[in-house]
């Protein structure tokens, strides 16, 4: 990214979010892209992955520019193709765009050499896939170790943070079992826990439910839910309505454009279906004190 272009100066990136409602001591963004493209290929046959809008003189693509909340939690949506995973992967320092600049906690990735960026990897951010990426023939205790071993985490601490993992995603009971006898939502369970072991400000998930049938749907949702309730940034792609109305805000895009971006619940706060449960709940609960 060495020759990214610097944005026009219309918005600085740094720039502190003064939106009136955005309270006083608003957080800086976690996420800032600015004029992100992604392009495959050459000529002709070049594939514009991630493009934004049309430079209207030129033709050329301008990039994509956003900005994500710290605890937003984000859902991507948009047809097969359309960039959902190319924006995902670089978000996730996995793949680095072709022009644009990328700051993530207020650092320029762009910056960042191999060594440094695989640090960011694995002290920031904690990824779930659609197909699970668990290690096979690994008890689940072991893969939610690895990324503390590769963190440097002695060995008795690394199993308890594991263990604890494990507990909040359900599975304590399920600690000495390997993929294969573990099912689908289960092991999903064990690639969340092992996305949170590491305490990432940050989740970043690629379909993580497209696999699952709907109860392991709702029950890895609600562990997502409650992770950013408690302070995590969570961008998560789906192609579904019903995991999309998790998220605080929803994203759309089109060959490579966000086309929509749709606030469904403060970015502070616990997420949209999270915070109406919690309401029932408080409801029901003066109900029953009223009739005491
Ligand atoms: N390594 C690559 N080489 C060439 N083209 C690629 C490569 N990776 C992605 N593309 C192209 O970039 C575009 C965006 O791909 P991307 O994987 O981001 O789509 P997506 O929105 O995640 O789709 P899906 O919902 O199917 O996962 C597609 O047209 C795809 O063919
Ligand atoms: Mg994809």
């Amino acid at each position: 990214m060495a020759g990214a272009r610097r944005s026009r100066g219309r918005k600085p990136a740094a720039a502190p979010d003064s939106a009136p409602d955005s309270g006083p001591v608003a957080a800086p963004p976690v996420i800032q892209i600015r004029r992100l493209t992604k392009s495959y290929g050459h000529g002709d046959a070049t594939v514009h992955a991630l493009r934004g809008p049309s430079d209207p003189q030129t033709g050329e693509p301008e990039g994509v520019s956003l900005d994500i909340e710290q605890g937003d939690f984000v859902a991507v949506m948009g047809s097969s193709g359309s960039g959902k995973s190319t924006l995902m992967n670089i978000l996730g320092c996995l793949d680095i765009p072709t022009a644009g600049r990328y700051l993530l906690d207020g650092i320029d990735v762009g910056h960042l050499d191999e060594g440094q960026l695989s640090l960011v990897r694995n002290r920031k951010i904690g990824f779930i896939f659609q197909s699970f990426n668990l290690v096979p023939r690994t008890t689940a205790l072991a893969q939610v170790e690895l990324p503390l071993a590769y963190a440097g985490v002695r060995a008795a601490e690394r199993r308890n943070r594991a263990l604890a993992a494990l507990s909040l995603v359900g599975l304590s009971d399920r600690a000495g079992h390997k993929p294969n006898e573990l099912s689908g939502g289960q092991q999903q369970r064990v690639a969340v826990a092992r996305a949170l072991v590491t305490a990432p400000a940050m989740l970043l998930a690629d379909e993580p439910t497209g696999n699952l049938d709907s109860h392991s749907t709702e029950e890895v949702l609600a562990i997502i839910d409650g992770l950013n309730a408690t302070g995590r940034t969570v961008v998560l792609i789906t192609h579904e309505d019903e995991v999309a109305r998790h998220a605080k805000r929803v994203l759309r895009l089109v060959d490579g454009q966000v086309i929509s971006d749709v606030r469904q619940g403060p970015a502070a706060g616990p997420p949209p279906v999270l915070a109406a449960q919690l309401q029932q709940r408080a409801a029901g609960g003066e109900l029953i004190g009223g009739r005491q």
